[in-house]
């Protein structure tokens, strides 16, 4: 840095030494290590803004309703439709049973799973794009995650709804603590909420919510719904879930998010009592 005691270039030398016309840029993290947590916290602590807090995520499960067919998919598109005019949504959709079909041959194959993991989450843009064709009338249009993370807000200007893939885009770049990728649609979905400060994120399954046990698993006669719970005690639990293990890790950390509502999608009025804020299905809270 150039204080006032630093000697004056002289002229002409600028031409032959780059390094006298470099401007030097303050800031507050610019002369210290990023890995001593005590050192950025005075200037990285603090809590980020919300960028879109008027948005409501919701993710639609790719096996419990897309798969499904049009049974499940047309009421709550209707469903959907009529909430339109009283929120501004970001409908994010999962990857469902092409995705298993995909992991499976692709496993067979000794693909890795950064492989993997795109193929997935293209399986889960495409059931974002049947919904996202059913709900066209109304300006609905399917975005891809480059568009959610850059332009989400002049889409929801121009429309009540957008509709994207729930996965997140680690692709490559997935975590190789599994052979099957572990950030998947709930994680995605909680994650892209977290990042827009959104006022809440719901995940719509086909069963009434998180239960004690598989609820059409072989254990179902001893599965209790579990009203409302915390992240790290649903981690706690050795059985299946009805959503990713990932986000129970990511849960706490969160900056915006507090808590998710996994819901019934099969069940009509559901999802629109959840957006209302009444707790129909389980309350996941992050802490
Ligand atoms: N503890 C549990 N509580 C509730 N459901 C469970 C539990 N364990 C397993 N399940 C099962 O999970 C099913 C939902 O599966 P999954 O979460 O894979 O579907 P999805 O959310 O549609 O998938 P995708 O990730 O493709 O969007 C439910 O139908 C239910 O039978
Ligand atoms: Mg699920």
């Amino acid at each position: 840095m150039s204080g006032p005691s630093s000697p004056r270039p002289k002229r002409g030398l600028a031409m032959t030494n780059p390094t006298s016309s470099i401007k030097h840029v303050t800031s507050a993290l610019a002369r210290q290590t990023l890995l001593d947590g005590s050192l950025t916290s005075p200037v990285a602590g603090g809590q980020p803004i919300p960028l879109l807090p008027w948005l409501r995520v919701v993710k639609i499960g790719g096996r419990a309703i897309m798969d499904r067919g049009r049974e499940a998919i047309l009421p709550l598109v209707d469903e959907l439709r009529r909430l339109l005019p009283e929120y501004r949504l970001l409908i994010l959709t999962g990857a469902g049973v092409r995705a298993r079909h995909v992991y499976s041959v692709g496993l067979d194959l000794g693909l890795p799973v950064g492989s993997l993991a795109p193929l997935a989450a293209s399986e889960a843009g495409q059931n974002g794009t049947i919904l996202a064709s059913l709900l066209a009338p109304e300006g609905v249009s399917y975005v891809d995650r480059p568009t959610v993370a850059n332009q989400l807000g002049i889409h929801l200007m121009a429309a009540r709804a957008v509709v994207s893939s729930a996965f997140p885009p680690y692709h490559t770049h997935e975590f190789p603590d599994s052979r099957l990728p572990i950030h998947r649609g709930d994680t995605g979905a909680f994650l892209v909420a977290d990042a827009l400060g959104a006022a809440g994120l719901v995940i719509v399954e086909d069963v009434d919510g998180i239960y004690t046990e598989d609820p059409q698993g072989p254990k179902a006669g001893e599965a209790r719904l579990i009203a409302e719970t915390t992240a790290s005690e649903l981690a706690k639990a050795p059985g299946p879930l009805p959503v990713d293990r990932a986000l129970l890790d990511i849960m706490p950390r969160a900056r915006h998010v507090k808590s998710v509502q996994v819901i019934n999608g099969l069940v009509p009025g559901r999802l629109t009592a959840a957006l209302r804020g009444q707790h129909v299905g389980t309350v996941l809270h992050a802490h």
